[in-house]
């Protein structure tokens, strides 16, 4: 049984999705949230946390031994869940040594520290974009190779096999969860799907690469949470899960389905040169997750993207915030002027 788990990047999208998961559903946990609150981490995503018994925040940065090892022994850390990543494809394109730094370099510190202190349990959370990009056939299983073809998911296959590493030479427990494209609540808005809603409110136009018909698999963020808390909980030390909506969609059909929620015509589509290296097709095969925990999506894409939209709307000024960068009267508000920054 783990009781405190440290969360890395639980500032972030999933990270900030998955804590508030766990202090609605699990009490008694203690759960320190470890964040650099880098451009795509904000506190902000987490407000109605701040305060919560058992949850605790550490301004830090994983590459940093002190840092780890020492916020490892001040809580009692028992359990580490790595969701910090640099996340974005299109900036690993345009500067990818941030991306190695952070997810090879800073993944190897968080081992090394977790190994030293004896952690019953390493997680790491990584991504279908491992395995590569697919055809118009088949699907990704936990068996396909790992062939990355963008210097973020490069990075991301690095540091799977860096984790792999730590339980086949030091027989350190770690499972792996590769999971594909996610939305919801609190993504950064340079990421497909809050990019399109944000333009759409301001009636800009909607950058769609290259012809729009690369393909995706779409997760709602809550059921990635779900899948990652299942296996921590019940996988066996070394094992690898693939986690997955069966929602293939290609980019024209999403960008559409969300201006129709919106209201908004079509003529926003603006097609756009194409990202370099664009892997063309991703598909999960997420059978393995459900038969072993008997874990589903609780949403369809239909209803998940219809909460996503509306959650968008309802929260502007989140969207205005982080897209202006004053996360300032956020920190304020929640920590009453003594900002952690
Ligand atoms: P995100 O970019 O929204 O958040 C990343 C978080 O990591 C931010 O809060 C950031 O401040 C923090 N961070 C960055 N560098 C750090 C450092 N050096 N030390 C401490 N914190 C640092 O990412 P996300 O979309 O929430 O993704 C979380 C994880 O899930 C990533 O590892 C990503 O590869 C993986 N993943 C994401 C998706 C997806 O669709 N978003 C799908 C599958 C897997
Ligand atoms: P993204 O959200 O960046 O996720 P990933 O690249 O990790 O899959 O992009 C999802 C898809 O949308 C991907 O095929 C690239 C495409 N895309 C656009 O067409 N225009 C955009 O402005 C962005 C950000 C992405």
């Amino acid at each position: 049984m783990i009781n405190n788990i440290l969360v890395t990047g639980g500032a972030g999208f999933i990270g900030a999705n998955f804590i508030r998961m766990l202090l609605n559903e699990c009490p008694g946990l203690n759960v320190v949230n470890l964040d650099l609150l880098t451009y795509a981490g904000n506190l902000s995503s987490l407000s109605d946390c701040a305060g919560k018994p058992g949850y605790v925040f550490v301004h830090g940065d994983i590459k940093d031994y002190n840092t780890v090892s020492g916020t490892i022994k001040k809580y009692g850390i028992e359990g580490v869940i790595n969701f910090a990543a640099e996340s974005h494809v299109d900036r690993s394109i345009s500067g990818p040594g941030i991306f190695i730094e952070t997810n090879v370099t800073g993944t190897l510190n968080l081992l090394q520290c977790a190994k030293e202190c004896k952690i019953k349990r390493f997680m790491q959370i990584s991504t279908d974009e491992v395995y590569g990009s697919l055809g118009s056939e088949g699907m990704f299983t936990e068996a396909s190779l790992i062939k990355p073809n963008s210097p973020y998911s490069a990075s991301k296959a690095a540091a799977d096999h860096l984790v792999h590493a730590f339980h086949h030479t030091f027989g350190m427990d770690t499972v792996i969860t590769r999971c594909s494209n996610n939305y919801g609540p609190y993504q950064f808005p340079e990421k497909m799907i809050p990019l399109c809603i944000n333009n759409a409110r301001h009636d800009k136009p909607i950058p769609v690469y290259g012809d729009g018909l690369q393909i995706r698999d779409w997760l709602y963020v809550y059921d990635h949470c779900s899948a990652i808390w299942a296996v921590f909980r019940k996988a066996s030390a070394g094992e690898v899960f693939n986690v997955g909506g069966c929602n293939e969609k290609s980019n024209l059909e999403l960008v559409k389905s969300i201006l129709k929620i919106l209201g908004k015509p079509e003529s926003l589509i603006s097609f756009v040169k194409d990202r370099p290296g664009h892997d063309r097709r991703y598909a999960i095969d997420a059978s393995r997750i459900m038969k072993t925990f008997d874990w589903k999506p609780s949403v369809t894409f239909e209803e998940g993207i219809e909460k996503t939209v509306k959650w968008y709307l309802a929260n502007q000024d989140w969207l205005d915030m982080v897209t202006s960068g004053d996360y300032r009267k956020y920190y304020e508000q929640m920590y009453s002027g003594r900002s952690p920054l």
